[in-house]
Formats: structure tokens, sequence, C-alpha cells
């Protein structure tokens, strides 16, 4: 295979999902300790980055440079070139923490052992099944008291509609979690604490299934239980199968503890083994291969003003195919003009460097001098396609913004304008209407407190945000239906966004079914595709 081809096919670009808590730090601590990008824990993307206070936000700049510089990691192991995809959580769940999964081939969805699914699981699983990526699910805190495993899995398939096929089952749990059976391999792997819980990697002992010797490796109780639970997930589970896997229809899953490492070695190995390399990805001409000669890639992402002397912007792309070089000279198709790609970075843990190459698979930000949109296609290839836009997720949060002197107004809506581009915020109007009053829609709640950071030290423009109680938007499918003509409830409100869609604000579920049943013929997504 030349070196092109093998270097697209070495490639492994994913997320990890997860509710807050559940583990994805340490986790992705530990892959990184495993695969040599960091010598110890605790300095990835700082705990206390995504645990901080509000008001620490506040101190930007720095703040900034820290979830910025942890947004893709990248290292090598066992002949794979693995690129981690940070999905912004805790304070910093945005709109950004849904996109960045566009980008990504396949997810691993870490579970906590206790607790089972969750609500923010389940919100960036739906995200996942759109584009029909494997997902992989990690079971961790294993070592901490657990629900029965049984019952983990049927929640799993209940509540997210996913098929699962253990690739490990634990045996005990908490204090007495003593390893893993591998089912392809019919083997136990007990793990020993090394003492240093973080740092080195667990001590794996193997033995077989019915090894004299077991009965001391796990206790006899346990080897019993054990017995009786394969022969259980023999006879009930599903069927390996591995197109069900790369349609994400079944998911493979793994059981283990991050914080003591147990575990955590088994999966990384078959979870890179068994996931895919650079999927090809759809575009108005149809699909685009990642081993196509011509480079090609899609901004996900856009990350404003880090440096606040230059207001430089950071436009973060996956490469769908072909090779980046710097100072490549590429078309950008929604501007329809060509681009020289000469300040690049690759973003990596602590460090900020350049990138002169990178393939197929690779997140690479690019300089924005402000012309790049969130879906934004560049290429090399004299075909002028265009990726598929990337979706609009629904905001959870909406408030009534006006600004305090109306004499800003053109600062005013010049700032709102620029940061809905960036996908910050989400900017709607009474239809038809001017932006005299601007209602803001948010992911996460703390990006109004960002608006409002923004707005006043960028644009010079002070706000009030009066936050509304509207819960959930529905963008109207339909185009034919007449919106004004609807049968809706009172405290439900129309409007559009800036892309001209037509929308509802509903305050509650019971408004959206009274919605749905008085107006049959209408149509109404969460999620808007165009
Ligand atoms: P997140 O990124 O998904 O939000 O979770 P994170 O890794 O930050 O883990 C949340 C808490 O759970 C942390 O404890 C972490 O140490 C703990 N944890 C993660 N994996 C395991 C595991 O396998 N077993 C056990 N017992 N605990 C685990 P914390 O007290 O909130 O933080 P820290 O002060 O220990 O860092």
């Amino acid at each position: 295979m030349s070196d092109f081809l093998n270097q697209i096919e070495k490639r492994r670009t994913f997320a990890i999902i997860s509710h807050p808590d559940a583990g994805k730090t340490t986790l992705t601590e530990k892959l990184l300790l495993y695969g040599g990008a960091i010598q110890q824990a605790g300095i990835v993307k700082g705990k206390k980055g995504t645990k901080r206070a509000t008001s620490d936000w506040m101190d930007i700049e720095k703040e900034r440079g820290i979830s910025v510089t942890s947004s893709v990691m990248q290292f090598n192991y066992d002949g794979y070139c693995v690129n981690i995809l940070d999905t912004p959580g805790h304070q910093d769940f945005s709109e950004d923490t849904y996109r960045t999964l566009m980008a990504a081939d396949s997810a691993v969805m870490v579970i906590d052992a206790a607790k089972g699914v969750e609500a923010q699981t389940i919100k960036l699983f739906k995200v996942c099944t759109l584009r029909h990526i494997p997902i992989f699910t990690f079971i961790n805190k294993m070592d901490r008291d657990s629900r029965d495993p049984f019952e983990l899995m049927e929640e799993i398939e209940k509540i997210l509609g996913i098929q699962t096929y253990p690739i490990n089952w634990p045996i005990g749990s908490g204090k007495d979690f003593k390893g893993v059976y591998d089912r392809q391999k019919k083997e136990i792997l007990a793990f020993e604490s090394d003492g240093k819980v973080g740092v080195k990697q667990a001590i794996a002992k193997s033995a077989k299934l019915g090894d004299p010797n077991l009965d001391s490796l796990i206790t006899a109780p346990l080897h019993e239980t054990l017995a009786m639970d394969i022969e259980l997930l023999d006879g009930a589970s599903y069927e390996f199968d591995r197109e069900r896997i790369n349609t994400g229809r079944l998911s493979p899953v793994f059981f283990g503890s991050a914080l003591t490492n147990f575990g955590v070695e088994p999966f990384i190995k078959e979870f890179l083994a068994l996931t895919t390399p650079p999927l090809a990805r759809h575009s108005d001409m149809g699909m685009i291969d990642p081993m196509n000669d011509d480079f090609s890639a899609f901004v996900f992402k856009i990350q404003a003003n880090m440096n606040k002397a230059h207001r430089d912007r950071i436009a973060f792309m996956r490469i769908v195919s072909g090779k980046f070089e710097r100072g490549m000279e590429v078309k950008h198709i929604q501007g329809g003009k060509k681009v020289r790609l000469s300040q690049s970075t690759q973003l990596m843990a602590s460090d900020r460097e350049t990138v002169d190459e990178a393939f197929a698979g690779d997140i690479i930000g690019i300089f924005d001098p402000g012309i790049f949109s969130i879906g934004d296609t560049i290429t090399t290839s004299k075909n002028n396609f265009k990726f598929d836009p990337i979706p609009t997720f629904a905001p959870e949060h909406f408030a009534r913004i006006t600004q305090v002197d109306t004499m800003k107004r053109k600062q005013f809506v010049k700032g709102m304008e620029q940061i809905a581009q960036e996908g910050a915020i989400q900017i709607f109007r009474e239809i038809g209407g001017g932006y005299e009053e601007v209602i803001v829609g948010v992911v996460g709640v703390l990006q109004l407190e960002v608006l409002e950071h923004r707005l006043k030290t960028e644009y010079s423009v002070d706000i009030r945000i009066q936050t509304l109680s509207y819960q959930y938007i529905r963008w109207i499918e339909n185009e034919e239906i007449n919106p004004k003509a609807l049968n809706i409830t009172s405290d439900t409100k129309l409007l559009e966004d800036f892309k001209e869609r037509k929308l509802l604000l509903f305050t509650s579920q019971w408004n959206i079914n009274w919605a749905t049943e008085k107006n049959p013929d209408l149509k109404l997504v969460d999620v808007a595709q165009n």
C-alpha cells in the first residue's frame, strides 16, 4: 500500500460522549497515557477547566486557550493514528458539542455502571444516530457498586434503541471487581492494581475458563457466577455482526474502570481494531471517498477571538479526502474564492503546533479572516461540490435580547450576526421582521453569558437578557403550510431563524401535542437538516 493510502487507512477519528461525571475525562486521559501522548494523568484539559465556576469563565482569554487546545488529541498506538475529538461538556455544553460529532467517524459512549443511561448521553447518542456511525459502549466505574450488567444492557437497548454485544463481561463489581471475561478468546483477564492509581497501566493475568487455578485468581463464587452469566449471555445476546456495528445498529460493549485502569487496555485495543477508518462523506455530487487524491474538508466549528489583539478566528476543519499541505491553495466553495492555507494549527494537549501535512480523518485549525461559516467546504477538486450542510440542533434555553444604548444599533446587529454565524448562538425574529426584537436560543445556558461578555468586549455593546420560559423548538418542515394560519396555543411563539426557516417555540410538551393534533398536516422536527 502506498504511504498515502496507509496514512489514511490507519486513522481512527472518534468522539467520547457521556453524561457529566460518567468518566469521559478520566478515560480520555488513560487513552492518552497508553498512547504515550502524555506522561501523567491530570494535565489534559484540566478537570478544573471543565468544572470551573461560572465566574471563572469571564477570565476568558486564557480559558479559551485551554478549551481550544484540547479540541483534538492525536497520538499513535498499535500502528493506528488516533484522533480523539473533544466534545465539550459540563459548563461548556453547547451546540458545538453536537457539531463536533459531525466530524467523528465513531463514538465511544461512557456510561456510569451505577447510573446507567443518563439525560445528556441520550441527547448525544441521538445526534450520533443521525449519521449511523458506529457507537461503542464503555461501562465505567466497575470498581464501585454497580447495577447488574444484564439490567444495564437491557436499559441501553430499551432507552437508546440500539442492540448490544458485550465484547467482554465483568467479573464482580465494587471492591470485588476482579477483571473481565473476553468472549471471543474465551479467556479471563484478571487485573491487579499497581498501587499507583491513575499513573501506570493495570497488570493483567490471563486464564481460560475452566482453568483449575481460576478460583484462586477470581474466587470460587465469582467463578461460578461468571460461568452462569456466560451461558446466559451466549444463549440470549445478539450475534456479533460487523455490518450492524458499522452502521450503528449494534453496539459493542466493554466493562472497566477508567480510574483503576482495569479494562482500559483491552478496550482500546479491541475498539481500534473494530472501529472504522475515515468514512466517505455525502456531498451534492455524491459520496466523496477519503482515498480520493483531491484534498477536501468541511468546517464544523469556529472559535473566535483567541487572541484579543488580532481578533482572529480559527475554523476547525475535518479533512474528508486527500492530503493537506501547509501553504496549499484551495477553493472555498461557499465564498467562491481561492484561499491559501498557510496558517494551520493542529491542537494537541497543551501545545499549539503548526501542521505541515495532514490526511483524511485529521482535524486542522485554519486561521480564518472571517470568511468561513459552519458547514463550508474547501477543496482542490475541479468539481465544485459541497458537503451536506451540518444540521442545526435544537437550543434548549431562550432569551430576549435588547440593547441598552439604542445608538449602538449597528454594532449590536453586527455583533449578533457574527456570533450567530460562528454558531455560538441561534437568533430568531418575527416572520419578515427585523432584529428590533431578537430572541436567542442556546444549547448551554452559559452561552448567554458568553454572548453578553463578547458583545461588551468586542463590540462595546451592553445588552439586557430576559430569559424566556420556552423549552422546546420545532422547525416547521412542510413549506406549503401557512404558518400564520396555524392553530396554536397563545403561549406558543411563531418565529423564523436567520435562514428564514419557520419555527415554533413551545413552553411544554403538552403544547407541542396540541399543535400537532389541531394541525394534522403540520410536520415538526427538532433538527433542521437543510
Ligand atoms: P466526566 O469527564 O465524564 O465529567 O468525568 P470525569 O472523568 O471528570 O470523572 C468524574 C468523577 O468520577 C471524578 O471524580 C473521577 O475521578 C471519577 N471516576 C472516573 N472514572 C472512574 C472509575 O472508573 N471509578 C471511580 N471510582 N471513579 C471514577 P471526582 O471526585 O469528581 O474528581 P477528582 O477530584 O477525583 O478528579
